[in-house]
């Protein structure tokens, strides 16, 4: 199981990752930065996302999770110490208990109603600040890097 097993996601000010399952994301402003960051790891995703991904993810292997795929037996069987989950929200709600780290990007938005970051209901978390990225210093977007604080 890897070490660093991170959550990465653009969020709106509202906390939406999407405004349906199905929408293909073209409103965020961070693709290079998780193209960086993600680059040589794993990715794990849903296959609602899998669907919505309209350009190729080279350099990464992209592990694409269906309902009877255990979380815990998906990470066991990652040799990398780092890995990313890269949504959606079933799939960050259903890895929410192995995180190490949040990723977090809200953006300049308010959609009212969506997909929501976690869309099942996950426990209570504290976070420790570990840094921010710079995205775009004139739209005022920034990546918030957490780790997260175990209880
Ligand atoms: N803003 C961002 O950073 C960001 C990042 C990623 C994705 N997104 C957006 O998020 C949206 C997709 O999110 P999503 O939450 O709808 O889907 P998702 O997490 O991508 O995929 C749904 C996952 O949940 C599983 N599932 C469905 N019903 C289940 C059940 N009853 N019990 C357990 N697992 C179940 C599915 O398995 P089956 O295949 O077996 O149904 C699949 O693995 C898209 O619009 C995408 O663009 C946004």
């Amino acid at each position: 199981m890897p070490s660093e097993i991170i959550l990465i996601a653009a969020v709106t000010v509202d906390g939406f990752i999407a405004r349906h399952s199905n929408e293909i994301t073209t409103w965020t402003k961070d693709l290079s930065l998780f193209k960086k960051q993600t680059m040589g790891y794993p990715i794990i995703m849903g296959s609602n996302t899998k669907k919505t991904i309209t350009n190729e993810l080279k350099g990464r292997d992209i592990i694409v999770v269906k309902r009877n795929d255990r979380p815990r037996d998906v990470l066991k069987n990652i040799s990398s110490k780092k890995c990313f989950i890269v949504g959606g929200g079933k799939t960050y709600s259903r890895f929410y208990p192995f995180l190490t780290d949040i990723y977090i990007t809200p953006h300049p938005q308010i959609f009212g109603e969506g997909v929501s970051l976690f869309s099942d209901k996950v426990k209570s978390s504290k976070l420790r600040f570990v840094n921010l990225v710079e995205v775009s210093k004139q739209v005022g977007i920034y990546q918030y890097q957490y780790k997260i604080i175990k209880p």
